[in-house]
């Protein structure tokens, strides 16, 4: 057995499953997320630890403990975490989300120079990786910039619980704006530009390495044999994509959890030339090109929990019929943290547009939903301009489990989307990362050749499609005839 864990933003999810791809139990714990000032997000790394130290006996409960062999994290990425020496947390952690960096972004981008940036790293700043976080600390908090001995992220912090090692592997690494990426190495003039030292990193791995086996405390805690080999996992994008198959050359895969992401497997390295779309290093070994939102299910749980105060995400969307859809007269910006790809500006904010007197409550919702499409269909645009003729790609996270949104997605850009038949991209690629690491497979590719399988296929529908691309037309003119309002 293996146990797969997505560590996410809203909380942690775990999955038990056999080699066979079975899966045989799985729960959830949240945590909570600080927003202390406009477009800061937080979270405090003591919560994660104790929701999966919680969580594992509660998944194993009824379960023979002694057949789990492996574990895999994949976690959301970005997020700076920083240790003293005694290996305690000095701060809450600065999530993927967090916009305080404005001003760090610009100097890395303006000063030290987007060309050298993606010379060095292979892409520039935004402002939820990591490097702008790291020299926030050191002019906002300097007292516990001069404490840290342990740079990590998310999920190596869980590893690092477990094992005892400081580590991290290449895939979630590519997002601290810290890895030569082409060459798998940290990037001693980074370290430079931000005044740490490699000391201060984690140990490098591929996603399906063994970093250690289980602490003995750790075992004996979660009553499971210390010899449980805990892979390096990866960032929950790509742990998502092994999760749905998509590995090695000109695979596809879109996530609609919190964030939105456009993610595009590679057999070789190659870059953005507009550095618009993320170049990171794939949980397969290889190479991957990545576009994302920063708030994608996210909108419409914002619309239905904190506007609406309602959980009924169905019934809000049984009256967006076909007939409505590419008719709708309101457009939604879904800029509620701002935006990464592909517009990089941390001011953007949301708006609706376009209402009349007889718009509905129902109009909104579904101009919501389609917000989140046009906005992917942004970073695909980019993917498109550099010859990526993109015609089928899975989906998979929360806003698949909705029917309407995938077809409106399917329409909007115009692509056949398959949707895997376990839903738990990250924990399912987490658990299929530890397979490998333990030997019950051979490579990545070799892992979802066996389990991955497609439940459910949606095809675009040519006069939706096409009501939706004059949509499209005047959605994409909306954001920069707004930029100059943002503050
Ligand atoms: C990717 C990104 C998000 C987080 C979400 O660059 O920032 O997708 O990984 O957990």
């Amino acid at each position: 057995l293996y146990i797969g864990i997505d560590l996410g933003t809203s909380a942690v999810k775990l999955l038990l499953m056999d080699e066979e791809g079975q899966i045989k139990n799985e729960i959830s714990r949240e945590y909570p997320l600080e927003f202390p000032q406009p477009g800061w997000s937080q979270q405090n790394p003591e919560d994660w630890k104790a929701a999966v130290l919680e969580g594992i006996p509660a998944l194993l409960e009824g379960f023979d403990k002694s057949q789990v062999a492996g574990i895999g994290a994949g976690g959301q990425m970005h997020g700076l975490v920083v240790l003293d020496e005694h290996d305690q947390v000095i701060r809450p952690a600065i999530l993927w989300n967090d916009g305080r960096t404005a001003q760090e972004v610009d100097y890395l981008n303006e000063v030290v120079g987007r060309e050298k940036l993606s010379a060095l790293t292979a892409n520039i700043a935004f402002a939820g990786f990591t490097a702008p976080k790291i020299l926030w600390m050191k002019k906002h908090e300097p007292e516990n910039f001069q404490r840290i001995r342990k740079i990590m992220l998310p999920k190596d912090y869980i590893n690092y619980i477990l094992t005892g090692v400081h580590c991290t592997d290449y895939s979630d690494a590519s997002g601290m704006l810290l890895l030569d990426v082409e060459n798998k190495c940290w990037s001693r003039e980074m370290l430079d530009i931000c005044g740490i030292t490699e000391s201060q990193m984690p140990k490098l791995f591929e996603s399906y390495e063994a970093v250690g086996t289980l602490l003995p405390e750790m075992a004996q805690k979660l009553g499971l044999p210390e010899n449980v080999v805990v892979c390096a996992g990866a960032g929950d994008n790509a742990a998502a994509a092994v999760g749905t198959g998509t590995v090695g050359a000109g695979g596809c895969n879109i996530s609609l959890g919190t964030s939105g992401t456009l993610f595009i497997s590679s057999d070789h390295f190659g870059v953005d030339p507009h550095n618009a779309l993320h170049a990171f290093a794939h949980a397969d070994g290889c190479y991957h090109l990545m576009g994302c939102m920063l708030s994608a299910a996210s909108c419409n749980k914002w619309w239905m929990d904190d506007i609406l105060g309602s959980q009924d995400y169905a019934g809000a969307q049984k009256d967006i019929t076909d007939d409505k859809l590419g008719c709708n007269h309101v457009y939604f910006l879904p800029y509620l943290m701002g935006e990464r790809s592909p517009i990089n500006d941390t001011n953007a904010r949301s708006v609706f547009i376009g209402m009349t007197m007889d718009t509905s409550r129902t109009d909104l919702t579904q101009a919501v939903l389609e917000g989140v499409a046009f906005a992917i269909r942004d970073s695909f645009e980019v993917a498109r301009s550099l010859g990526l003729d993109i015609r089928r790609s899975m989906i998979c996270g929360g806003g698949a489990k909705s029917p309407l949104w995938k077809k409106i997605m399917a329409n909007v850009l115009n692509v056949e989307l398959d949707t895997p038949a376990s839903e738990q991209g990250p924990g399912m690629g987490g658990a299929m990362l530890a397979m490998v690491a333990c030997g019950a497979y051979p490579s990545v590719q070799a892992v979802c050749d066996k389990l991955v399988k497609v439940a459910d296929t949606v095809r675009p529908d040519p006069e939706i499609a096409a009501r939706y691309e004059q949509r499209y037309q005047q959605f994409a003119k909306i954001y920069p005839t707004l930029k100059g309002l943002y503050p």
